[in-house]
C-alpha cells in the first residue's frame, strides 16, 4: 500500500483525516487535538463570517505546530421567484409557532467566502479543502502561488476527474453512508447516491491525484478497507462528531450515540441542499406536508431560528441530527482516545 504520497503532501503521519463540520460541531480544539494525534485536524468554516474564520484559524495555530486545514463552502447561485421563496417561508410557519419562534422573513444571506479565502491566505493555512463545487481557475492559481495544499470534495468519478484536471492536489471521494451534507455539484442527488465500496476502486483506476475515502467509517476496520481500495486516507465526521471536544449539541450527540443504521435519511427539509441526518418529526412532518423547500442557503437560514429553539429545548424532533450510516460504531470518547485507537487497528503502521 502506498501511502508516502498523500502523508508527505499534508506532512501527517497517520492516514485519519478528521472531517470539517460546519455549523459549530467541528472545533478549533477537537482540530489542534487531532492534528496532535498526527492527523489532520480541520476547521469548518462554510458558514463562519471572515472574523471567526481568522479567530477559528488563530486558536488551531495556537494549539498545535502541526498541520490542519480549512474547509470552505463553494458559493450557489440560486435563482427563485420571490413568491416562492415566500411559499417556503410560510410553509414553516407551523413548526415556529409549535416552538414559540418569532417569525421574521429575509432572504438575504451573507457568503464571505471571497474575504475567507484571503484569511487562508493571509494566516498561511497548509491546507484548504472545498465541498459544493471547484474553486474557478484563478483561486486555484492564487491559492497554488501560495503553496496551499487544495483538496476537493466528489461524489463521483466524474467529478473526482473534474477536480484533478482543474488541478486540485487530492480529493475526498464522499460515498452515500456520509453524514452532513452531499457534495453532488455535476449530477443529481440521486446520481450521486454511490457507496464507498464502489466509488473508492473506480475513483483510483480513474483519477491519479491521491483518494480521500469518506463515508459511514468510524473505525480501523474501516479505514484499512478503504486503504485496500485504492484511497490514501479516510476522513471521518460522525465518529468525531461524539468526542467531547466536538462542538455539537449534548442532544444531537445522544440522538447519534442511540441511532441504528436504518435510522438516517437523505433528506433537502432542514438547508434546500441534500444531506443526511436521523429522521426526526420535523423530516416527517415536512414529508408529510409536501411542504416548499427553497434553495441552499436560503432554507437553511428559514430554519435556524428553530433549529435553534429546538436545541435551546433539548427537543431532537426539530434539530438537524447530521449522522453517517454507522451510528451503532460511535463513541463518547475524547479525540485523542479515538486516535490512539484508530491507530492502533491500522494495518499500514507508516512507521
Ligand atoms: C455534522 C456534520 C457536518 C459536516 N459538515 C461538513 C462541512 O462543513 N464541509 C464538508 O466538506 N463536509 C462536511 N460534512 C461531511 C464530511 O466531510 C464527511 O463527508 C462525512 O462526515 C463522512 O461520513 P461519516 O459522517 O459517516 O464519517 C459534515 C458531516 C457531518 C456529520
Amino acid at each position: 500500500m502506498v501511502l508516502a504520497g498523500l502523508l508527505d503532501l499534508l506532512s501527517i503521519h497517520y492516514p485519519i483525516i478528521q472531517a470539517p463540520m460546519a455549523g459549530g460541531v467541528s472545533t478549533p480544539l477537537l482540530a489542534a487535538e487531532v492534528s496532535e494525534a498526527g492527523g489532520l485536524g480541520m476547521i469548518g468554516a462554510g458558514y463562519l463570517n471572515p472574523n471567526e474564520t481568522r479567530k477559528q484559524i488563530r486558536e488551531v495555530k495556537s494549539r498545535t505546530i502541526k498541520p490542519f486545514g480549512v474547509n470552505l463552502f463553494i458559493p450557489e447561485k440560486t435563482f427563485w421567484a420571490e413568491g416562492e421563496t415566500r411559499k417556503a417561508y410560510d410553509a414553516l410557519e407551523a413548526f415556529r409557532f409549535k416552538l414559540g419562534v418569532e417569525s421574521s422573513y429575509s432572504t438575504s444571506s451573507a457568503d464571505h467566502y471571497k474575504e475567507q479565502l484571503e484569511i487562508i491566505i493571509e494566516e498561511g493555512a497548509p491546507i484548504c479543502t472545498f465541498t459544493f463545487g471547484l474553486p474557478s481557475d484563478e483561486e486555484i492559481q492564487l491559492l497554488k502561488e501560495k503553496n496551499i495544499v487544495l483538496i476537493a470534495t466528489a461524489t463521483t468519478v466524474e467529478e473526482a476527474k473534474l477536480a484533478e484536471r482543474k488541478g486540485m492536489d487530492a480529493v475526498v471521494v464522499q460515498g452515500s453512508e456520509a453524514g452532513g451534507h452531499r457534495g453532488t455539484f455535476l449530477h443529481t442527488m440521486e446520481e450521486g447516491l454511490v457507496g464507498l465500496i464502489s466509488l473508492v476502486p473506480q475513483a483510483a483506476d480513474r483519477v491519479n491525484i491521491p483518494l480521500i475515502a469518506a463515508g459511514g467509517i468510524m473505525d480501523s476496520r474501516g479505514i484499512n478497507a478503504v486503504l485496500c481500495l485504492g484511497a490514501q486516507a479516510a476522513q471521518l465526521g460522525t465518529a468525531f462528531l461524539t468526542c467531547k471536544e466536538s462542538g455539537a449539541n449534548p442532544v444531537h450527540k445522544k440522538a447519534v450515540l442511540s441511532a441504528t443504521e436504518e435510522q438516517t435519511v437523505v433528506t433537502k427539509v432542514f438547508s434546500g441542499k441534500y444531506a443526511r441526518g436521523i429522521y426526526n418529526n420535523f423530516i416527517k412532518e415536512m414529508e408529510e406536508a409536501d411542504a416548499a423547500v427553497a434553495p441552499f442557503p436560503i432554507q437553511n437560514s428559514f430554519t435556524g431560528g428553530i433549529r435553534k429553539e429546538a436545541a435551546r429545548q433539548n427537543n431532537p424532533g426539530y434539530m438537524s441530527l447530521w449522522s453517517g450510516q454507522s451510528p451503532r460504531l460511535s463513541r463518547d470518547v475524547s479525540a485523542f482516545e479515538l486516535m490512539q485507537s484508530l491507530v492502533a487497528g491500522l494495518n499500514c503502521n507508516n512507521e
